[in-house]
């Protein structure tokens, strides 16, 4: 029988029937702008920002755009630019000439010091801007968001550390760069009344050094409205960006591949093999199947699964590959990860119930696991699948400390978790799923 406090943690936090919105008998219609609005905040915890900077670069950016008359593509791309810019820092951990894991321990993001000192700044800042290129032509977002991306961090006049130093910006790079100084300058004022009296000057100071002056000056206006304040501290900005619904909704094969490169993005950011999250996902869509659930049902299975570990972008860099054992705190630290993705996701309309499954992956049946210590059935199959494929991969992948498992040594290992970490009858299911396995 769980204890009080246990059974509090259930009701308060994890609570099925919140995610519950009926979504599990189809895919969802989802655009790539909804998607990546909701996914946005993870890019910001891998940044160290407080959440919603890259939404509030969104729509700082697009209410430039629409002011300098851009419409359609054009706006699409200034969005897709703004809510990207930082993705590169959830791409990689970043790296200095002596290896990774640079940043001080305690510290996140590019406002922390690297050990290294300046030069591994430099560097870490003109790596995030290339890898946040790379990602953005993954998914299919064109080349003028990729340079976009890769020049956040320039001057407007071409100088400046970003992929292409002394190539004069793009209007949309433009406006992408203005919009992440003017967010981070808003933001880092603190009072919402200061910013509004101070913030049109501030921007204006800003002009012919940090940002373009032409665009500065259309900034500084638009920011002397009440109604740009407004939008910029409306507290349902993600669901007004969400329902732009910029780049089109998806199709179930065009979801997996946005999905996919996530998942990429997720697994580098975690040292792993490219690719992996993506062949442990399409092995759970095939275990749900076996499972008897319909093919909808294992679709959204596999979707949740590309995105089981997006809550480790939240985990400081250093955690995340410190060879040693962890600390208390730090193990604390990893074991948010399911709840940071959950509640990421769980914005994102139609994804109410993979979000409830990411979120439950790493508990067990006998009530040992993480977050909400959920015992038997309460542990949801789906999410037993998706940890259960995990499993598998892993132990049948290489390790730098031991050789894959065959595939016969991962299942007994798996059979011996029968009862306490999974339910034996997943176990089985696994046994009979029908396919090729990856493993020798
Ligand atoms: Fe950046
Ligand atoms: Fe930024
Ligand atoms: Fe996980």
């Amino acid at each position: 029988m769980a204890s009080k406090a246990i059974q509090t943690v259930r009701a308060g936090v994890l609570d099925a029937s919140l995610y519950d919105d009926l979504s599990t008998s189809a895919l969802p219609r989802v655009s790539r702008g909804a998607i990546l609005t909701a996914l946005s905040r993870a890019f910001d915890l891998a940044e160290g920002r407080r959440p919603g900077h890259a939404q509030r670069v969104a729509y700082v950016g697009v209410a430039l755009a629409e002011d300098l008359g851009l419409t359609g593509h054009r706006l699409e791309e200034v969005f897709f630019g703004c809510l990207l810019h930082d993705v590169g820092m959830a791409a990689t951990a970043p790296v200095t000439r002596d290896g990774p894991t640079p940043l001080r321990p305690g510290a996140r993001g590019l406002a922390a010091v690297p050990q290294g000192g300046w030069a591994d700044v430099i560097e870490a800042l003109t790596l995030h801007c290339e890898q946040g290129a790379n990602v953005a032509r993954r998914l299919g977002l064109g080349e003028t968001v990729a340079r976009a991306v890769a020049s956040h961090h320039d001057c407007w006049d071409g100088s400046g550390i970003g992929a292409n130093p002394g190539e004069k910006l793009t209007q949309v790079a433009r406006i992408v760069a203005v919009a992440d100084r003017v967010e981070t300058m808003f933001d880092g004022e603190g009072s919402p009344l200061i910013v509004r009296r101070r913030g049109p000057r501030m921007v204006r100071e800003m002009g012919g050094t940090e940002i373009d002056p032409e665009l500065a000056e259309r900034m500084a206006t638009l920011a002397s409205r009440d109604e740009f304040w407004l939008g910029f501290y409306d507290n349902d900005l993600a669901a007004s960006l969400m329902g732009l619904n910029y780049g089109g909704v998806m199709g179930r094969e065009e979801l997996f591949d946005f999905l996919g490169v996530i998942s990429d993005v997720v697994d580098g950011r975690n040292g792993r093999e490219t690719g992996r999250g993506r062949r442990v996902a399409e092995l759970a869509r095939r275990v749900a199947l076996t499972c008897d659930m319909p093919e909808r049902r294992a679709d959204l299975v596999k979707v949740a699964a590309l995105l089981q570990d997006l809550g480790t972008l939240g985990v400081p860099a250093h955690v995340l590959s410190k060879p040693d054992i962890l600390s208390i705190e730090e193990m604390g630290t990893v074991q948010m990860h399911p709840t940071y993705a959950r509640d990421i996701l769980s914005e994102v309309p139609g994804l109410g119930a993979p979000a409830w499954w990411v979120g439950c992956h790493h508990e067990r049946v006998d009530g040992k696991g993480y977050p909400g210590m959920l015992e038997g059935d309460e542990v949801p199959v789906e999410a037993q699948v998706i940890g259960l494929c995990e499993a598998f991969d892993a132990l049948t992948s290489d390790r730098p400390y031991r050789k894959a498992m065959t595939r016969d040594d991962a299942m007994e290992v798996l059979r011996g978790l029968s009862g306490t970490r999974f339910d034996g009858r997943v176990v089985d299911a696994f046994d009979t799923a029908e396919g090729p396995f990856t493993a020798p």
